[in-house]
């Protein structure tokens, strides 16, 4: 990988020629530039900023220089695998900097920094920039630094120990913090009991044990526990990526009646559309409609960070004991294309007593995305006319 940055503190970047990221250099893995703003001035006092228009405090870095700058970097690219580079300019303004974006950037053949200074860089730097590549605002979280040099200090590491052969071991970096949206269990070595100036500090039994299985599991919820603690954000974010477990499934209870009556009529809306039946029960039924849906059907809920954000409810068929009935399958719009509904319909399948044979549903004549969804998952349409009208019934063979 090529990376190029460009700063008027060369020099602040010179510990990225130490430990691995500087082995990597030597090695050949990366090839890092470091150019000096102020080279590419055309004044005698080598200026690069100015007072911003307008007023007020600060000065604004120059426009010439960074283009100059920023063309000259470009000059260096044009090959069929390294076009142009990707421009990063670090700020606090910008989108920010997380281990998925690091893992995105690894991927690029060739990243560009701008280190600002001051109160910033002329606007009309990024338009300059947008017309001959991509540019990107990244910010390292939401306190103001000084300039951009630190902030590159830290994406580089970030990004450059992702490349191959930079980091010896490459499985510690699977078992790190934020690799899956949970922060790292803790780790101890020897001594087993550490006599901490006459207090005993001893490590958890359990990493003792030589049990494989129990230290895996230890740690899975050392880590669960200290993301809760710390970064309770994080863990809502990691239900989603875990799927259906991560949302906590269980029975509806009446309490649970004015959020899927929400969920309910935002999930239909678009049923509502497609088959222009505006007076389908999801979007016309009252709360108390619902609450006496809970006694008709088992009815799964699931959340994150507390918010009802799925469900779905079954039914032994009243006329026929081996039929399955499913219904009322809601998933949050905002959540839709995670393949949650699909593991919500394997989910209620397996729900089906011993007696069932045959899963049954029904949607729209209309509802297209529906029908090819159910359709993948073994549902087919049934021929005979269907209990209401405007609507299809599928079935599918449980055992
Ligand atoms: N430059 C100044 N503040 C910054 C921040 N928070 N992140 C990245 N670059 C910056």
């Amino acid at each position: 990988m090529r990376i190029d940055v460009v700063s008027i503190f060369p020099e602040y970047l010179a510990p990225l020629e130490l430990s691995l990221i500087g082995k990597a250099r030597r090695e050949g893995l990366l090839d890092i530039q470091v150019h000096d703003l102020r080279s590419f001035t055309t004044d005698r006092h080598h200026t690069v900023d100015d007072s911003p228009f307008g007023g007020g405090a600060g000065m604004v870095m120059k426009p010439e220089p960074w283009a100059a700058a920023l063309d000259a970097v470009v000059a260096q690219g044009g090959s069929a695998s390294m076009p142009v580079p990707h421009l990063i300019v670090p700020g606090p303004g910008g989108i920010p900097f997380t281990q998925a974006m690091a893992h995105d950037l690894a991927a690029e053949p060739w990243l560009a920094f701008a280190c600002g200074r001051y109160e910033g860089i002329d606007e009309r730097v990024y338009e300059h920039a947008a017309a001959r590549m991509p540019v990107t605002v990244v910010s390292l979280g939401d306190y103001v630094l000084n300039g951009g040099e630190v902030a590159v200090l830290a994406m580089v590491e970030a990004i450059g120990r992702l490349l191959p052969g930079v980091v010896g071991n490459a499985e510690s970096l699977v078992e790190e913090s934020h690799e899956d949206g949970l922060l790292e269990y803790p780790v101890y070595t020897r001594p087993a009991t550490w006599d901490d100036a006459g207090t005993a500090r001893a490590v958890p039994n359990v990493l003792l044990s030589g049990d494989h299985a129990a230290i895996a599991a230890w740690r899975q919820q050392q880590r669960v526990a200290r993301t809760a603690a710390r970064r309770p954000d994080l863990l809502a974010a990691s239900a989603l990526t875990t799927g259906l477990d991560g949302l906590g499934l269980r029975l509806a209870v009446p309490a649970d009646a004015p959020e899927l009556l929400v969920l309910q009529r935002a999930c239909w809306v678009p049923e509502g559309r497609a088959n222009d039946a505006w007076g389908i029960p999801p979007l016309v039924e009252t709360e108390e409609d619902v609450r006496a849906g809970l006694n008709a059907y088992q009815t799964w809920v699931g959340h994150v960070e507390g918010r009802l954000v799925i469900s779905g409810r079954a039914r032994v068929s009243p006329e026929d004991p081996t039929v399955w009935e499913l219904g009322r399958l809601m998933v949050a719009p905002d959540l839709a294309g995670r393949g949650l509904g699909r593991e919500l319909i394997a989910f209620l399948e397996a729900q089906a007593p011993a007696t069932a044979r045959l899963a049954w549903m029904n949607t729209g004549e209309r509802s297209a995305r529906n029908q090819r969804i159910y359709a993948k998952l073994g549902y087919r349409r049934q021929q005979a006319p269907p209990r209401y009208p405007g609507t299809i019934e599928l079935t599918k063979r449980l055992r």
